[in-house]
């Protein structure tokens, strides 16, 4: 009978555990509105998730199930992606208007339901469509599953913190008219940190974010770079910070005092409140480190010690010179994977498929542009070209005439790719070609920056995967030479990596994720130009390799 009982008792213990490890659904719901936010001293009507800017912040735990149901009430279509999210088969949710989906237009809605699977950390959602993202946007939060720690001293406190762009302009205007005249368009006026420029900027005064610290206590700083055109260096005076994760994968912790994040990425640190306590500026300003003109300007937010009165004028910190390439190769360089027993770093070690992509600008003839010419963008000489109808919906229903599977694996023809400038267009064509990938392969993917116009860096992101970044130069890439230095240990995995000005990385990753995914420059500016294709990873023969089915509400095209 005790027996019984004692079997009773560890059985009921066991039903417990067993509903508390259970993945739960966290529902969500978005409404696209518009609504008058004031900026710098100027009013204007932008558009927002539930009239808030930015916008909720998504809260899952590793395992979740996550229901999003957004709701357009704007003129404009929408659609969002769920960064970094891998959405395994599920190419339905990830959200790229015209890759994966059609927008959800005025008055319609659609859910978004995917799986939280393999994931814990920051990562981030935001539209899909035009500019819409320099508004619509927030951060997503994946929590460890219950009872597993992070692999890192446990943080007292949390704080999401979203670096952005503010234009005084209507955005959708201000990109019009950059099209029209075949120039970049207007740069943004300031950038934010959670939506507010801070005190460096008129009528901040309701627009400067803080966030209290307690003397001794340690605070995990969830970063997250959403601005729409520029990589950027963030800094707390005084303070050094430990970076601990990017892109929701847990690094090898190492303490610096800057950091640098490109649009699309994301950064934890841990920082201890442990300086003399007073008013301390976070501040974020652009890294550029060629002769292209961008917003310059500084963003600051308050670090803010309890019971320090705001009279206090905070001190500023020494972010790194805006051009400083040094500080952004080794900065990189820091960046390893955990590689732990819990967490590993699963490199590919053979490459299946072998590919080089050059990265180009260009000056395509346009009568009508000021100039005479329109700036375009292209990987291996071709300009991407929007389909009307989502290359998923053409993959998977076999549409045929949509896109073309023959984007080709290295350039027409090879050049001296990061030497003197080259203005010739080296003949860009332009299409809706796309890469078949079979289920399952290894792939290699070097992105090479070119001089066509300018060097430049550019913040690549691919969808449906993270990927492990083997290697990165300086100048052209020498296959006879870099491979035999990559690290195949512990490089950084991610979902967006900077090809850094005149270099080049290459990135591997195995194509088990069956769907059309997009790869892009995550700056709005080149991906609008044409920087931009996708992988059609084919299905896998198990039926659990295979695309999901369509849902239902899926938007009409
Ligand atoms: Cu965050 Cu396709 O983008």
């Amino acid at each position: 009978m005790v027996n019984v009982t004692k079997f009773l008792r560890v059985f009921v213990f066991l039903c417990f555990i067993s509903f508390h490890a259970e993945a739960a659904v966290k529902k969500y719901q978005f409404d696209i509105q518009v609504n008058n936010v004031s900026r710098l001293c100027h009013a204007k009507p932008i558009v927002t998730v539930n009239g808030r800017f930015p916008g909720p912040t998504i809260y899952a735990r590793e395992g979740d199930r996550v229901l999003v149901n957004v709701t357009n009430h704007a003129q404009y279509n929408m659609s969002i992606h769920w960064h970094g999210l891998k959405q395994y088969r599920n190419g339905w949710a990830d959200g790229p208007a015209y890759i994966t989906q059609c927008p959800i237009q005025t008055g319609n809605s659609y859910v978004y339901d995917f799986n939280v699977t393999g994931q814990r950390g920051t990562l981030w959602w935001h539209a899909h469509i035009l500019w819409l993202r320099a508004t619509v946007y927030g951060a997503i939060v994946i929590m460890p599953k219950q009872g597993t720690p992070f692999p890192f001293p446990q943080p007292d406190r949390e704080e999401v913190l979203l670096l952005g762009e503010w234009w005084n302009a209507d955005v959708e205007e201000v990109e019009k008219q950059g099209n029209n005249l075949g120039l970049p368009p207007n740069m943004s006026d300031a950038h934010t940190i959670n939506g507010k420029p801070g005190p460096l900027f008129p009528c901040s005064e309701k627009y400067t974010f803080a966030m209290q610290v307690e003397q001794g206590k340690t605070y995990l700083l969830r970063i997250i770079n959403s601005a729409l055109n520029d990589e950027l260096f963030f800094a707390i005076a005084n303070h050094n910070m430990t970076v601990v994760e990017i892109d929701a994968v847990y690094t090898k912790p190492f303490s610096t005092q800057s950091l640098l994040i490109a649009p699309g990425q994301t950064t934890n640190v841990l920082v201890r409140a442990n300086q003399i306590p007073g008013r301390y500026f976070m501040a974020a300003r652009p890294f550029m480190d060629v002769p292209i003109p961008v917003d310059n300007k500084t963003a600051t937010a308050i670090f803010q010690y309890k019971g320090i009165p705001n009279a206090v004028i905070p001190k500023l910190p020494n972010l790194p010179a805006p051009n400083d390439s040094a500080f952004a190769l080794s900065y990189e360089e820091k960046l390893r994977s955990l590689n732990s027993a819990q967490y590993p770093a699963n490199v590919p070690l053979k490459v299946d498929r072998n590919l080089f992509y050059t990265i180009g600008l260009g000056m395509n003839s346009c009568p009508s542009c000021v100039n005479g010419t329109r700036l375009t963008a292209s990987l291996n000489n071709i300009s991407f070209v929007m389909p009307q109808i989502g290359l998923l919906q053409a993959h998977y229903f076999d549409i045929k005439g949509v896109f073309k599977a023959d984007f080709p694996d290295k350039p027409p023809t090879p050049f001296n790719y990061t030497g003197a400038p080259l203005t010739a267009n080296l003949g860009t064509a332009r299409g809706t070609r796309i890469s078949k990938i079979p289920f399952n392969s290894t792939v290699e993917l070097v992105l090479q920056d070119t001089n066509l116009l300018s060097v430049e860096s550019h913040p690549f992101h691919l969808h449906g995967y993270n990927f492990f970044v083997v290697g990165t130069g300086i100048g052209n890439f020498v296959p006879a030479k870099d491979p035999a230095k990559y690290n195949l240990v512990d490089p950084p995995e991610r979902n967006t990596v900077g090809v850094p000005t005149g270099g080049w990385t290459a990135i591997r990753f195995r194509a088990d994720n069956p769907g059309v995914w997009f790869l892009h420059c995550h700056l709005e500016l080149h991906t609008g130009w044409g920087l931009k294709t996708a992988f059609l990873v084919e299905d896998g023969p198990g039926s659990d390799q295979t695309v999901l089915p369509p849902p239902k509400d899926l938007p009409p095209c």
